[in-house]
């Protein structure tokens, strides 16, 4: 069900979205991933995909490039896209005490004002074979809140509302699912030692791989009664009462 399906995945250069784009590749998806600036790094990222991948250039801080991208990536490979995956996202710290527009407005652009309206250019082909799919990767703290990471958080909150809204107002003709990983990679400025010792500290013992998430996208590309709803794939940390997020040592 994925081979031949035309998959764009923003921010897909790197971690999750790069593990995803691989898995999607080899199982025959046609993927064009998203990066920002670095052609080095979105060079090792189609070495790893297979040689019909492409990589597109874009700065999701500016609406307008939502459409560009779209038609971009459907002239790149060749027809409209089939799965639509709303990775990229920017993880800044802040909370109630420290909040100051500047701080909240790219994450809300890049998190949540973007991709809706990357969905909206995708998704308006009114005539399909058959059903598409829109994943957004969404994050296990919006079942289980903390303080840390407030817009960034408020970004995953309201794409988890759109994810359902969209649902609705796209229904038949596409399904709209969330992705919400628990704690996958390190955040940037973590200790590596403080990551290795946190991430597994949920209630199965392990931390999730990238490749489950792969797997769960996969999933879902074949589940065509899901729509509308949300798969933790955290280890069971949306159960957890935290304090603080995981990355936080101070
Ligand atoms: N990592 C985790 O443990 C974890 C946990 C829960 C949820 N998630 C969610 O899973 C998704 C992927 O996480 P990740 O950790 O793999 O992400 P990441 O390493 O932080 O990568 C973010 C991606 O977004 C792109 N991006 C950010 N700002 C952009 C902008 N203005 N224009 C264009 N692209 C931009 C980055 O592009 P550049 O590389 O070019 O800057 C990069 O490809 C995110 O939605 C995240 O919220 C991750």
């Amino acid at each position: 069900m994925i081979e031949n399906k035309r998959v764009l995945i923003t921010g897909g250069n790197r971690r999750i979205g790069l593990e995803v784009g691989v898995m999607l590749g080899k199982a025959g998806a046609k993927v064009a991933f998203t990066y920002r600036g670095d052609k080095s790094r979105a060079e090792d990222a189609l070495s790893r995909l297979p040689a019909n991948a492409v990589a597109i250039p874009t700065d999701l801080l500016k609406s307008d490039n939502a459409e560009l991208l779209v038609l971009d990536a459907e002239k790149a490979l060749g027809g409209p896209i089939d799965i639509l995956i709303n990775n990229a996202a920017t993880f800044e710290d802040d909370t109630l005490g420290s909040v100051t527009p500047e701080t909240m407005t790219p994450q809300i652009q890049v998190g949540l004002i973007t991709p809706i309206l990357i969905t909206r250019y995708v998704t308006r082909h009114t005539h399909r074979d058959q059903m598409g799919l829109i994943i957004n990767m969404l994050d296990y703290k919006i079942i289980n809140p903390f303080p840390d990471y407030l817009s960034y958080s408020l970004a995953k909150f309201a794409m988890e509302g759109f994810t359902r809204l969209s649902a609705r107002y796209l229904a038949p003709r596409w399904r709209v699912c969330g992705v919400a990983p628990g704690y996958t990679f390190k955040a940037p400025d973590e200790d590596p030692q403080h990551f290795a010792e946190t991430r597994d500290k949920v209630p199965l013992g392990r931390g999730p791989r990238p490749e489950d998430i792969g797997e769960a996208i996969m999933f879902l590309a074949n589940a065509p009664t899901i729509t509308g709803q949300t798969l933790y794939l955290d280890s069971g940390a949306h159960m957890m009462a935290q304090e603080r997020d995981f990355s936080i040592t101070n």
